[in-house]
């Protein structure tokens, strides 16, 4: 559908879990975080429910997310059921990559049409430091299977000033190899990311980088429902490398996504706290038409822009791991 300000919203990013086996420094404290009760979280029946709302609504791409969505159980046969709803043309996931051995092949015979594995270093003391977890040699395998199946593969870099910056052309060298979208996105300034003394790294200054050692980076094409990131090849590469600015240029002109959190509460954009608790609905006993008519305007009413930059009383005190990134 079209919103207030003529954006089409046709994707939606669904957590399916706030919990996480890793404790990215970026994203959730060391301690871990107080977890929603279950009986809080969407359950796979009411995910369904909304999203056959969604995809009346023009919904044509759904992400599923976290936390970390494999840590939630059948994950697959959710994939499927939404796969099978009518009008939902893609659907993807978002993952840390620890599980992915272990449930590839049933995600693919789900009909999954894309992964997103967040790799932010392919070093394993430095993945040991910033995740605070050992599952390094887990990923690596993961990430392997996933280069082998070769659909549709994005790889989520966070680049961080001291951490992880000789990861950057070593990330850079699998997508001169690999038929994938290797992605830089820079820090936001969200949750743990803002009192972690953690600095992201400018991407003007990452693509300086990249130019120095693989030669000009021309602008490569847009696919369809392609998100917020802008992509480049390089001369003989095979993948695409994308850039995530969310501070410097902002993309609310032409965003196309909204958010559902684990807890069943739909965010038109990520910096507001605005938006439409689905659960209560869900749960009040109400019909679909009621639930459609509510999603419908809260879509309208998606802000214009976002004010990462100014804090103030509006913005969403929910953590990353919370909406789903
Ligand atoms: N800024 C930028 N990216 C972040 N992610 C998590 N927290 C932040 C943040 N504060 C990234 C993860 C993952 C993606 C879903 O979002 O690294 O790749
Ligand atoms: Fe987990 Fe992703 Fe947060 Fe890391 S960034 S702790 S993998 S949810």
């Amino acid at each position: 559908m079209i919103d207030q300000f003529g954006r089409r919203i046709e994707y939606a990013r669904i957590s399916v879990t706030d919990r996480c086996n890793l404790r990215c420094r970026y994203c959730m404290p060391e301690c871990g975080v107080e977890k929603i009760p279950h009986d809080e979280i969407l359950t796979f029946e009411e995910i369904l429910r909304v999203v056959k709302i969604f995809a009346r609504l023009g919904i044509k791409k759904i992400r599923l997310t976290g936390g970390e969505p494999l840590l939630r159980k059948n994950l697959p046969a959710l994939i499927r059921d939404i796969k099978n709803i009518s009008g939902v043309e893609i659907v993807t996931m978002t993952t840390n990559g620890v599980l992915i051995e272990k449930f590839a092949a049933d995600l693919i015979a789900a009909g999954i049409d894309g992964v997103n594995i967040s790799v932010d270093t392919l070093d394993e003391k430095i993945f040991s430091s910033l995740t605070r977890r050992k599952f390094f040699a887990n990923v690596l395998r993961g990430l392997k299977i996933l280069l082998s199946y070769g659909k549709n593969i994005k790889l989520n870099c966070v680049p961080l000033r001291g951490v992880n910056e000789d990861d950057v052309l070593k990330l850079v060298e699998l997508a001169r190899e690999n038929f994938i979208d290797l992605r830089f996105i820079e820090l936001m300034p969200i949750g743990c990311a803002i009192d972690s003394k953690l600095e992201g790294i400018p991407t003007a200054e990452i693509f300086s980088l990249i130019e120095s050692h693989c030669g000009k980076l021309y602008p490569a094409e847009k696919k369809f429902l392609q998100g917020p990131a802008e992509y480049f090849r390089a001369e003989n590469f095979i993948g695409r490398i994308g850039f995530i600015d969310a501070l410097e240029h902002k993309f609310c002109g032409t965003c196309n996504r909204i958010r559902l959190t684990a807890e069943g509460f739909l965010k038109p954009c990520l910096n507001f706290g605005i938006g439409l608790d689905v659960k209560n609905l869900l749960r009040s006993g109400v019909d679909d038409e009621k639930i459609f008519t509510a999603i419908e305007r809260t879509i309208y009413y998606k802000p214009r822009e976002h004010f990462f930059n100014l804090k103030n009383n509006l913005c969403d005190e929910r953590k990353m791991y919370q909406v789903g990134g």
